[in-house]
């Protein structure tokens, strides 16, 4: 056998250096790709998460800080998830739209300092129900929980019409309730919103990786778990048939959540759809890198990029991330 092979095609060639490596690359990342899950509180201090690493439940000056932090590497985007007073929840989560609430202040105070910057709300009852269901819970006489899908998409076309006056950009739904994407279109449009946008959480699985996120905000779940509202991780299918209810109600964006374990559904929709699409890495996928890196078992930069092109590459075209500033700094300094 010759040392020689007689090969006339060698993919190698198009990986020998970082020239032509960046020549024939594929996916790459930028910072505006990115939308920043931020986490707010009543409180004058910001707090950091325990469960997050490097993240904070922030207070309106710290958030407007962090926001403005974000935007000086080129993050655009970012997403409110406030952690509401025990005293403020009720049953029917009437606190979620107060106009002089947590969030619309938030929304107001980031419009003011940084108007370039898209704020995207998320829309659902778990922070504002004292039962932490992202819908309006009956419990049955034998004592079953119930959730009511047509009560609850009553009061979230009233929680994104509070974002919508104070501001909000983009209102995001993550409840998966029934039909909450038309009712929230009709209920915008009726009131003059009509230039506010839906990023609907179209495919948003039941999974264990929201744990950090529900430890930062109370929100986990009295009783009971989610199964009835968001997706069996065993479904593929399922996720075309909301997404298609999601287009005929008028969503202009799909997002699939979590990303990282879900990379199949994010390629299918891209595939199916024309609509653009989001994904995101949740707390328990940041987290498990956070840890791993902490303990010194992986590099946390490198996961974290590959992490992140990987979701691209599957076919988002948008990635919430609790990475968003440190991958775009990284972007900034390595890019
Ligand atoms: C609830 C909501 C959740 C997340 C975003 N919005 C948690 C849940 O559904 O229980 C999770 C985000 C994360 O884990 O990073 N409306």
């Amino acid at each position: 056998m010759s040392a020689k092979l007689n090969l006339i095609t060698r993919p190698r060639r198009n990986r020998k250096s970082p020239a032509v490596r960046g020549l024939v690359r594929e996916t790459v990342l930028h910072p505006s790709d990115f939308i920043y899950p931020l986490f707010l509180h009543e409180s004058p201090e910001n707090h950091p998460i325990h469960s997050m690493p490097g993240c904070h439940r922030w207070s309106l000056e710290g958030l407007v800080g962090e926001v403005g932090a974000a935007a000086a590497v080129g993050v655009r985007a970012i997403v409110l998830f406030p952690k509401i007073e025990e005293h403020l929840k009720s049953s029917h989560a009437e606190e979620c739209f107060n106009p002089d609430g947590l969030v619309p202040r938030a929304i107001r105070a980031l419009k003011a300092a940084y108007p370039d910057v898209a704020v995207i709300t998320d829309v659902a009852l778990d922070p504002y129900n004292s039962d932490g269901h992202d819908g309006i819970v009956e419990t049955t006489p034998q004592g079953d929980l119930r959730i009511l899908n047509d009560e609850t998409v009553g009061i979230l076309c009233r929680q994104a019409l509070c974002h919508a006056e104070a501001g909000a950009d983009i209102v995001s739904p993550s409840d998966m309730m029934d039909g909450r994407v038309g009712e929230i279109r009709a209920s915008l449009d009726d009131a003059g919103y009509e230039e506010v946008s839906i990023l609907s959480y179209t495919a948003k699985y039941a999974s264990a990786y929201y744990g950090p996120f529900r430890g930062a905000l109370d929100s986990a779940p009295k009783s009971g778990d989610k199964a009835t509202y968001q997706m069996d991780p065993s479904n593929r299918r399922e996720a075309l048939r909301e997404a298609e209810l999601d287009i005929a109600e008028g969503a202009d964006m799909l997002m699939v959540k979590p990303a990282g374990p879900y990379l199949d559904i994010i390629r299918t929709l891209r595939d199916t759809f024309d609509l653009p699409l989001a994904a995101y890495q949740v707390s328990g996928e940041y987290l498990m890198i956070k840890s791993a890196a902490r303990d010194g078992w992986i590099d946390e930069t490198k996961v974290m990029m590959e992490s992140l092109t990987g979701i691209k590459r599957a076919g988002a075209d948008m990635i919430l991330t609790y990475f968003a500033k440190q991958a775009a700094t990284f972007l900034r300094e390595h890019g």
